[in-house]
């Protein structure tokens, strides 16, 4: 894809956007159970899992204990008030599209309303194979609500199908993941709600 798609408005470092902590929600309650009812579905209990651009607040269904729970973030101070993250590593990845972790560290990763501000998601997306273990189930969800300066220009170009087609074409183009399906949860009166889950691939 052209490096025109991945030009965001504001293009300083993401670490001065994310300087501040912001404790708020960024899709309504009807949403959030929605991403909820998925890591249902799809993460394994017990399983060690990352939540990939976290921050404060993790979407984890409050019954379901896993092994552990890592994030990678912008923020020190929302990471270290997310009550399920026993760690956290503030990283930028599109300073760095490496996921600093060990191969096959994880049984299942996550990614949610993050996903439009990667400006080398492929890169990202490819190396989260690496740090997860074979058929490792990935969810990343999305919305139609951004910060639009940080957003890049091609999700800015793109409606609630495209964004859903450009995010599975991310996964297809890494040659991390199969599996990869797209979903539509947007609750009623809620949110957009989308979703595009995934398994890693046997060999990366
Ligand atoms: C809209 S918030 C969503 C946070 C959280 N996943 C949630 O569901 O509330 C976007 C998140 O993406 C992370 N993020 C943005 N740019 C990033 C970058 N360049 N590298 C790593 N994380 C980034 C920020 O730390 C921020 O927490």
């Amino acid at each position: 894809m052209p490096n025109i798609a991945f030009k965001r408005v504001d293009s300083s470092p993401d670490s001065r956007f994310y300087e501040e902590p912001r404790f708020v929600a960024h899709i309504n309650d009807a949403a959030i159970a929605a991403v909820t009812d998925l890591y249902r579905a799809y993460l394994p209990p017990g399983g060690v899992i990352l939540d990939l651009m976290s921050s404060w607040i993790s979407h984890l269904p409050p019954e379901v204990a896993y092994g552990a729970v890592a994030g990678l973030g912008m923020n020190a101070a929302e990471l270290a008030e997310n009550p399920r993250l026993e760690t956290y590593v503030v990283h930028d990845l599109n300073e760095t599209p490496e996921v600093p972790f060990a191969d096959a560290t994880f049984d299942a990763a996550m990614i949610c309303v993050s996903v439009q501000y990667l400006t080398q998601p492929i890169a990202v997306m490819r190396d989260l194979a690496r740090v997860t273990r074979p058929a490792a189930p990935l969810v990343i969800t999305f919305s139609n609500r951004c910060f639009p300066t940080k957003a890049v220009a091609l999700w800015h170009a793109l409606g609630d199908d495209g964004h859903a087609g450009l995010v599975a074409s991310y996964l297809r183009e890494s040659r991390g993941w199969v599996d990869i399906e797209i979903l539509d949860r947007t609750p009623r009166g809620g949110d957009v709600l989308r979703a595009v889950v995934a398994k890693r691939a046997p060999l990366v």
